[in-house]
């Protein structure tokens, strides 16, 4: 039986997942470098290659032998990320591929993350499980893509597994971005998301759609600006500016009025989501919709865009909460469709080089 090994090391997190030709994953193994990058307070690109080099090797090691074996092909994240995390995955793939006489093909993250809201979840017990061929076939071509984590805020339009378009992305912040950094600025820690996520599920102010009815007014940003471009920077502005403001003109915001003004970020947050996937659905007459990356855990995010879906008449996938930050999984899933719809080994991105996603890189290297 063959199997199929990914390796994942675009930014933080050090991953190795192997799975079978039916596209499901027969080992994962994933190690996080928070603890390693938490005394800089953002991660360190230099510690992070060096950490993904003596991690590799390590989970190399607990793989099951006999699963390891079968590896007939490997994938490897080539683009976007760190340069020099994505260097020590593609220099370990290779000398894995060497050794394993098997093919390299370079993937791209970013499509790793558009196919994740597809990956077979596990049947209820006695139903068969689907295989990759089965969830191909019914995976709505084209449809719409939204990539929402800590360096992406994109909009894409997948016409297949290996024709995707961009059709927007953020001129500044990503989302996630926005996120972690007014949590740094409340005291709250990193990754900001989800400590934001937790704090504002303590506000009474958010409706059962994450509408935010409360005293704060935050700006929903490119409201008009005519494309499908995204911007969160001004955002972070007004938040930094309404913390500011309380601060000096009574008391700093205690813990409740923090939870409110979150509440009503999110709120915003959504709004400025659903604006531009409504768009970007009617003028390329789409029917389905999917939202992946890190900050696509977020509750109020998934229910109220899973409740805008549902009253315009369209189809909103998300992936399971696991595939949603960054994860060698995804990535194995990736290798897995694309071997199946037969994509060329290299579809135009260089597996090294500055090519795409520069600007990327360096936004992910300053946070
Ligand atoms: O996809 P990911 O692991 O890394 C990038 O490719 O950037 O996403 C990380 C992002 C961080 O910005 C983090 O704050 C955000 O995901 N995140 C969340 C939640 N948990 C993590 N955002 C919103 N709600 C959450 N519960
Ligand atoms: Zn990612």
């Amino acid at each position: 039986v063959p199997v199929l090994a990914a390796i994942e090391t675009s930014f933080d997190e050090t991953g190795l997942a192997l799975c079978d030709a039916a596209g499901r994953i027969r080992q994962s193994l994933l190690t996080s470098q928070a603890a390693t990058h938490a005394p800089y307070r953002g991660v360190v690109p230099e510690l992070a290659a060096r950490t993904h080099l003596s991690d590799l090797p390590q989970l190399w090691r607990q793989l099951d032998p006999g699963l390891r074996r079968q590896i007939s092909a490997i994938g490897v994240t080539a683009a976007p990320g760190l340069p020099g995390s994505l260097l020590a995955g593609i220099s370990f793939a290779r000398g894995l591929a060497l050794a394993c006489g098997c093919p390299l093909y370079p993937l791209d993250h970013l499509h790793g993350h558009i196919f994740s809201p597809f990956m077979p979840v596990a049947p209820p017990a006695g139903a068969p499980q689907q295989d990759a061929a089965e969830i191909m076939a019914a995976i709505p071509f084209p449809h719409l893509a939204l990539i929402i984590s800590g360096g992406h805020t994109e909009l894409f339009l997948v016409r297949s597994v290996g024709e995707i378009e961009i059709l927007g992305a953020t001129l500044d912040d990503a989302v996630g971005e926005l996120l972690d950094k007014v949590s740094a600025l409340l005291g709250l820690g990193y990754p900001g998301g989800a400590q934001l996520e937790l704090l504002a599920r303590g506000s009474g102010a958010l409706d059962a759609e994450a509408r935010y009815h409360g005293p704060w007014t935050l700006p929903v940003p490119m409201r008009g600006s005519g494309d499908l471009n995204f911007s969160y920077s001004g955002l972070k502005t007004a938040v930094v500016r309404a913390v500011r403001s309380a601060g000096q003109s009574s008391a700093p915001l205690d813990p409740p009025a923090q939870a409110d003004l979150v509440a009503a970020l999110f709120s915003v947050i959504c709004d400025s989501l659903w604006l531009k996937l409504s768009t970007a659905l009617e003028l390329y007459g789409l029917r389905t919709f999917t939202v992946s990356g890190g900050v696509a855990i977020n509750g109020f995010i998934r229910t109220r865009l899973a409740l805008e879906a549902q009253r315009s008449g369209y189809r909103a996938h998300f992936p399971q909460p696991r595939h949603c930050l960054d994860n060698a999984e995804m990535m194995a899933w990736l290798l897995c469709l694309r071997l199946l719809a037969l994509v060329p080994e290299h579809d135009g991105f260089p597996l090294w080089g500055p090519g795409r996603g520069a600007g990327k890189v360096e936004a992910a290297a300053r946070r």
